[in-house]
C-alpha cells in the first residue's frame, strides 16, 4: 500500500547530494534563524551529476519521502541537478498522490529570477554539472522571466567529485578550474555574470574567483534562495505555521557519521549532530 504523510509540524528539511547543500543551509540559517532544519546529504551516492535522470528522480524520490516521514512539512532540494531533473515530476506527479499538502521546492528558479537584475551586458554564464547543463533547465527558466538574456553554460563534471573528497583547497584542482571557466568564458566574450548553478561551487569560490577575470560577477545561489523562501513563507501562512521555530538543526548522511561530521564541520565551523540513514 502506498504510504502518504498528512501536514504536521515539523522542520524544514534540505536535501542535497552531499556536502553542496550545507552552502544554501548556511545562508537560510542566517535569515531565518527561527526555524528548525533537518539537512539530508545522500554521500553515499553523490555525485548525481553525471546519473541519468531516471535515478536521481529515484534517489530524491526517496529523499523527500526520507525528511516527510522525518515530519519536514517543506523540502528544499538544495541541489541544482535534483531541481534540474525530478522536482517537475515530484511536485506535479508525486506529491498529490503521497503528501498533497506538503510542498518541494528547488533552487533553480530563485536563482533564475535573480539573475535580471544582475546582469548589464545581458550575457550570463552557467557553470553547473552535467545533468545540469544537459537538461536546458537554466536557459528555460532565464529565457522564460528575460528573454533578452544570452545564455552559455559549461558543464564542469570534475569539481563535485573535487569536493566531495576534500581536495578544494588542494594544488591539484587548480587545472580543472581554470579548464572549465575558460571554456564558459571562450563561448561568450560578453558574459559578465557567472551562476554557479551547483550548491556544491561555493566550496570552491576561492580558485573560481582567482581565475575567473575581476569584471565578471560571480553569483552564489543561498542569499537569492533565501529571499525566495522568504517571500515563499510570507505568502503561504499554511506552510508557515507547520514550521517549527525551535531554531534546530539535525543532520543526516547516507555516509559515514565520522566522515560526514569531520568535513561538515569544517565548512560549517561547528560542531553538528549527525545520524545515519539509509535511503531506498
Ligand atoms: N550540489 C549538487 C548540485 O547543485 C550536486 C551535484 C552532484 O551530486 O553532482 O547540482
Amino acid at each position: 500500500m502506498m504510504k502518504t504523510f498528512k501536514l504536521e509540524q515539523g522542520p524544514i528539511g534540505i536535501f542535497d547530494s552531499g556536502y553542496g547543500g550545507l552552502t544554501i543551509l548556511e545562508d537560510i540559517r542566517k535569515g531565518l534563524p527561527q526555524y528548525s532544519y533537518i539537512y539530508l546529504g545522500d554521500n553515499a551516492r553523490a555525485p548525481y551529476g553525471t546519473r541519468s535522470f531516471e535515478v536521481v528522480y529515484e534517489f530524491t524520490l526517496q529523499a523527500v519521502k526520507k525528511l516527510f516521514e522525518l515530519g519536514c512539512p517543506l523540502v528544499i532540494l538544495a541541489c541544482n541537478t535534483a531541481s534540474a531533473k525530478a522536482l517537475r515530476s515530484i511536485q506535479q506527479h508525486d506529491l498529490p498522490l503521497i503528501a498533497p499538502q506538503r510542498r518541494v521546492l528547488g533552487v533553480i528558479r530563485p536563482t533564475a529570477e535573480s539573475i535580471g537584475k544582475l546582469t548589464i551586458t545581458r550575457h550570463v554564464g552557467i557553470l553547473a554539472t552535467a545533468g545540469t547543463i544537459h537538461s536546458e533547465s537554466y536557459p528555460l527558466e532565464i529565457q522564460k522571466l528575460y528573454p533578452d538574456i544570452h545564455v552559455s553554460g559549461t558543464a564542469c563534471p570534475l569539481w563535485v567529485p573535487l569536493v566531495e573528497n576534500g581536495e578544494a583547497d588542494s594544488d591539484g584542482s587548480d587545472y580543472f578550474v581554470k579548464k572549465y571557466i575558460n571554456e564558459l568564458l571562450s563561448q561568450d566574450h560578453e558574459i559578465d555574470t557567472i551562476i554557479l548553478g551547483c550548491t556544491h561551487y561555493p566550496l570552491l569560490m576561492r580558485k573560481i574567483r582567482q581565475y575567473t577575470p575581476s569584471h565578471i560577477r560571480l553569483i552564489a545561489q543561498g542569499e537569492h534562495v533565501t529571499n525566495s523562501l522568504k517571500n515563499y513563507l510570507s505568502r503561504h501562512p499554511e506552510i508557515e505555521t507547520m514550521c517549527r521555530r525551535e531554531g534546530t538543526c539535525n543532520f543526516f548522511t547516507t555516509e559515514s557519521v565520522e566522515k560526514f561530521q569531520e568535513s561538515a564541520s569544517v565548512f560549517l565551523n561547528e560542531e553538528i549532530n549527525v545520524k545515519n540513514i539509509t535511503l531506498k
